[in-house]
Parts: structure tokens; sequence; C-alpha cells
């Protein structure tokens, strides 16, 4: 389980709304992790596909806004997690087992997606903000 908590919040309110959406969504796997139903799977990879395009949508035009300078780096990491979510459709559609799917599904959502809020959306949010107090 994962509380939200401070050291996640980037301080821009929609995005931090999308992230904890996330949050619930790592939870409600967690809770359901020894589930043998694929379809607790299945749904969670959906969600993730139509969600995070446009999360990733939100966070792009904001970089463009403001002419981030790691703007490039964000993206490719944004591309790799879309890239996982595909590897992860493609080892359902082969049947992996529903119980290992999910664990995996979780670890990589704990491991990548909380580390890249905690650091670069973060940097974003920082950069958000110290630039809207030198204008
Ligand atoms: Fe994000
Ligand atoms: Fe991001």
């Amino acid at each position: 389980m994962i509380a939200w908590n401070p050291s996640l919040s980037i301080g821009i309110q929609e995005i931090d709304e999308q992230h904890q959406a996330i949050v619930g969504l790592i939870n409600e796997l967690e809770a359901n992790k020894d589930s043998q139903d694929p379809t607790v799977a299945i749904d969670a990879l959906r969600f993730l596909r139509e969600y995070l395009h446009g999360h990733f949508d939100l966070e792009c035009e904001l970089m463009l806004d403001i002419c981030y300078p790691d703007l490039e780096s964000h993206k490719q990491q944004h591309e790799l997690f879309i890239n996982h979510v595909i590897f992860f459709e493609i080892e359902n559609e082969f049947g992996v087992v529903t119980s290992v799917m999910l664990s995996d599904i979780l670890a990589f959502l704990n491991d990548w997606f909380v580390s890249h809020i905690a650091t670069e959306d973060r940097k974003l949010g920082a950069f958000v903000r110290t630039r809207a107090m030198t204008k």
C-alpha cells in the first residue's frame, strides 16, 4: 500500500490528482494481487493505456509551454513506460499466469512510476514554481 504523501506531490493540482489515480490503481492491485481472475490485470492495463496517454500529453503540453530544458529525456521516460505496458499486454495475450502478471505490473508501477513521479515530475513542478517566481 502506498499512502499519498508530500514527497509525491509536484505542486500542480491537476497533475497531482492524476498521479493520485495511479496510486489508487497500485493500491487496488495490491489488494487483489492474489486474484486468479484475469480481468483484474486486463482492466489495469487498459486503465494505464487510456489514462496515461492523457496524463503524458498534459505533462508534455506543460513542458512545451514553459520551454522545459529536459523535455526530451522526460518524454523518453514516458515512452519507455508505454512500451512496458505494451509488453505486459503481449505477455497477457500469451497467457502468462494472472498472479504472476499482477505482481510484475505492481513491481513495475512501484519501481518505475513512483520513482518517476518522485524525481522527474517533481523536478518539472519545481521548474514551474521557479519560473513563476521570476516572472
Ligand atoms: Fe506524471
Ligand atoms: Fe512525467
